[in-house]
């Protein structure tokens, strides 16, 4: 691993998701750009008139599966409240955090929706990520029920062939069911393509020492990939796999909803936060995933080649430290 639809009158017409997709995260970066740090949510009535003009003219399962998605994420809103009320909570959750307000991100939730089509097995519906966590809250004994179906869920995925064909194991993530910090890595390796568990290999001795210089064991925090199968040769793992995994690790982390979740590396950081910064300007402020904080480190791997880096990774650590006022 290398760690280095046009206007907006209703039409009956099919919308290709993808182009929507990828239209909507190239206006958001442009505001980005432009300086724009807030977007407003979309109404709940407006979710829903989107994901219908997402379905296919053939009305395949995928558009079924696409409005499902959509009507779930509206009932979700409804029984929250008003979005009025969200929106206050935000903008008062983002000052409490003392972080820079979070650009509004759009992006594609993928989730095993079964579409003949192997290009379009996923087509994305447009999401925030800075508001609550989707799932409620659940207690240990559930969190750890869903995490076993959604790990069996893992281990018959095949989604991307080429990396499933020649997997020994799925590495589906480790750890406390209630953590407070999850750690957020790239792929997995060898070692772990054998083992079936994440960071067990080198990467993961320093990475083991990096959680008890936290003051942690690993056992209570949790341990999680942006993909599930070992890449080819051990290159990054591609676009197109992160966005097939992309539903597996967002409902972890909607079941485990930490306080705090470390990027370890490029990759991790931009999956997680949908940007392309670099790790070394995404360093040193908290950004947020839902109501997680959310700090960008370097892989361990990397620090493993230039140790020089790690005094700074151990800096990113202890921002973290600080602020969840935990001794070190
Ligand atoms: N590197 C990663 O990013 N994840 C692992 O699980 C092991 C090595």
């Amino acid at each position: 691993m290398s760690h280095s639809e046009s206007e907006s009158e209703a039409t009956s017409e099919a919308l290709d998701p993808w182009q929507v997709k990828n239209e909507a995260s190239a206006l958001a970066q442009h505001l980005h750009q432009a300086g724009v740090q807030w977007l407003p949510k979309p109404d709940p009535h407006s979710i829903t008139k989107w994901s219908h003009r997402f379905g296919t003219a053939q009305g395949s399962v995928e558009s079924e599966a696409i409005v499902k998605s959509s009507r779930t994420t509206e009932q979700e809103l409804a029984q929250r409240g008003d979005l009025e009320n969200d929106q206050r909570k935000q903008a008062e959750a983002t000052q409490n955090m003392g972080a820079n307000p979070q650009p509004t991100t759009f992006y594609s939730a993928s989730s095993n929706l079964g579409a003949s089509d192997p290009k379009r097995r996923h087509p994305p519906t447009l999401e925030i990520i800075d508001g609550p966590y989707l799932g409620q809250s659940l207690s240990d004994e559930a969190r750890k029920a869903s995490l076993v179906q959604l790990e069996s869920e893992v281990k018959q995925c095949f989604n991307c062939p080429q990396l499933a064909e020649k997997r020994n194991h799925t590495v589906f993530g480790e750890g406390s069911v209630r953590p407070r910090v999850v750690f957020f890595g790239e792929a997995p390796g060898a070692d772990e393509d054998r083992t079936g568990r994440p960071f067990v290999g080198a990467a993961g001795g320093l990475l083991t020492k990096m959680i008890e210089a936290c003051k942690f064991v690993r056992e209570d925090v949790y341990i999680l990939n942006t993909i599930k199968c070992r890449p080819p040769n051990n290159r990054n793992p591609e676009l197109a796999e992160r966005e097939q995994c992309r539903g597996f690790y967002r409902q972890q982390l909607d079941l485990l909803q930490p306080e705090y979740i470390v990027c370890l590396g490029a990759v991790a950081a931009q999956e997680l936060l949908q940007t392309k910064m670099s790790v070394g300007s995404l360093r040193g402020k908290f950004h947020r995933y839902h109501t997680s904080k959310v700090l960008v480190t370097y892989h361990p791997a990397y620090l493993l080649r230039e140790t020089t880096r790690k005094g700074a990774a151990w800096q990113d650590l202890q921002m973290m430290l600080r602020d969840a006022k935990i001794e070190f």
